[in-house]
């Protein structure tokens, strides 16, 4: 499938419509994916990043019948991921002679994966290469957004940004265009993308989104590397990708839990009433991490204001199921979030404090002593419960 994007701009990509987990398990793809690549046909004709390896050959096989593998002149590489990359060596298999274009760290990551010497040729930000017609492709390095390796390309004359990952979705749709997608899935698909892989790096974006702007370029398109292209009012996402970067939350409080014969699931059910009680203008939402997505609650936690989390313990410590989200929240370095813990116990009851503990060294601020309830709570211990609920909203 060729899809044309502006003049003589095409996207020669792959729609990806049965993945359900991408780096690995890492990441939940509800609605699947694409994988981005661009065609420029000016005087010269140059490809922008290829597909994940396992359509490689299908990749290579659908852009010699639309362009030709001899008429190729140049091949960008944003970024070395796999995703993008994956289909550089079935490609180089049969143009060895291709230059590259990417980062230093980019030669790296690729003679790293693929073990191979290509043409590569380092860009910097400002480089530049003329492609004719009066037309140039301008390299913007995106330094640890999300790799090292990670940098952008700019068109002139058509005003085309191919940002990479940045401001891209896993989301699967021939309506490759934010004007002819679904909005709402696209909006959550580009907050959980955010949310889960760009966090971390929100200092570093909010000066990159600086140095763009102060770049004075014209942006009339942002074609991403995943998901759908920003073609009306692209501005819009960049503006959200400045909110998300600023400590992003909203009034909502995320409590997530694990249980193991329901007392610490009934300690969260009543704090979550005790919070309504005390403003009900809060949207309070209530995860066991078992039966949950991981990926989809941590968007929940990155829009809220305050994180509580609730384990029984076991073997003197919090539930597995638990440390496991706790290490991804602390990877992801949120700022400016509160936080508090409680939990079931028949014996030690060391669960709520660890947790506790374990959020302040993620960054969280501690507004309440950890809950912790000797085995199942009774009527009265509830109406305590429900009191503790009242007073973390009032935090
Ligand atoms: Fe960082 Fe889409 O690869």
């Amino acid at each position: 499938m060729v899809i044309n994007v502006k003049n003589n701009v095409d996207w020669v990509g792959k729609i990806d419509w049965e993945l359900r987990s991408f780096h690995g398990s890492d990441y939940s793809t509800h609605r699947g994916s694409s994988y981005n690549s661009y065609l420029v046909r000016e005087e010269k004709t140059v490809l922008i990043d290829t597909v994940w390896l396992p359509y490689a050959e299908e990749f290579v096989e659908n852009l010699d019948r639309h362009v030709g593998l001899d008429n190729i002149d140049y091949l960008i590489a944003n970024h070395g991921e796999v995703d993008h990359s994956g289909a550089l060596p079935a490609l180089m298999a049969k143009r060895p002679d291709l230059p590259i274009y990417c980062t230093a760290k980019a030669v790296d990551s690729l003679k790293g994966q693929y073990h191979e010497d290509w043409n590569f040729n380092v860009v910097k930000t400002g480089d530049s290469i003329d492609i004719g017609n009066g037309k140039k492709l301008v390299f913007v390095e995106m330094t640890m957004l999300h790799w090292p390796d990670s940098m952008a390309t700019y068109l002139t004359g058509d005003n085309i940004l191919f940002s990479n990952d940045a401001f891209g979705q896993h989301y699967a749709t021939t309506g490759l265009f934010n004007d002819l997608a679904d909005i709402s899935e696209l909006e959550y698909e580009a907050m959980k993308y955010y949310a889960n892989i760009l966090t971390p790096f929100s200092a570093i974006l909010r000066k990159k989104l600086a140095d763009i702007i102060g770049m004075n370029l014209p942006i009339d398109i942002i074609a991403t590397s995943h998901g759908v292209i920003w073609r009306d009012n692209p501005v819009q996402i960049v503006e959200k990708y400045a909110a998300w970067a600023d400590d992003y939350k909203e009034n909502r409080i995320t409590i997530v839990y694990d249980t193991m014969w329901d007392g610490t699931r009934s300690l969260a059910d009543t704090i979550a009433a005790g919070i309504h009680e005390a403003d009900p203008s809060v949207t309070v939402k209530v995860f066991n991490i078992s039966k949950g997505d991981r990926n989809d609650i941590i968007t929940e936690v990155f829009r809220s204001k305050m994180l509580i989390v609730g384990s029984p313990t076991v073997g003197n410590n919090m539930l597995s199921t638990m440390a496991g989200l706790l290490h991804f929240v602390k990877e992801l370095k949120f700022k400016k979030k509160k936080a508090a813990a409680f939990g079931c116990y028949g014996w030690t009851g060391e669960a709520p404090k660890i947790m506790s503990e374990f959020l302040q060294t993620a960054g969280f601020e501690i507004v309440s002593e950890p809950l912790r309830q000797k085995w199942n709570p009774d009527q009265n211990n509830l109406k305590e419960v429900f009191e503790y609920g009242k007073k973390l909203a009032k935090a």
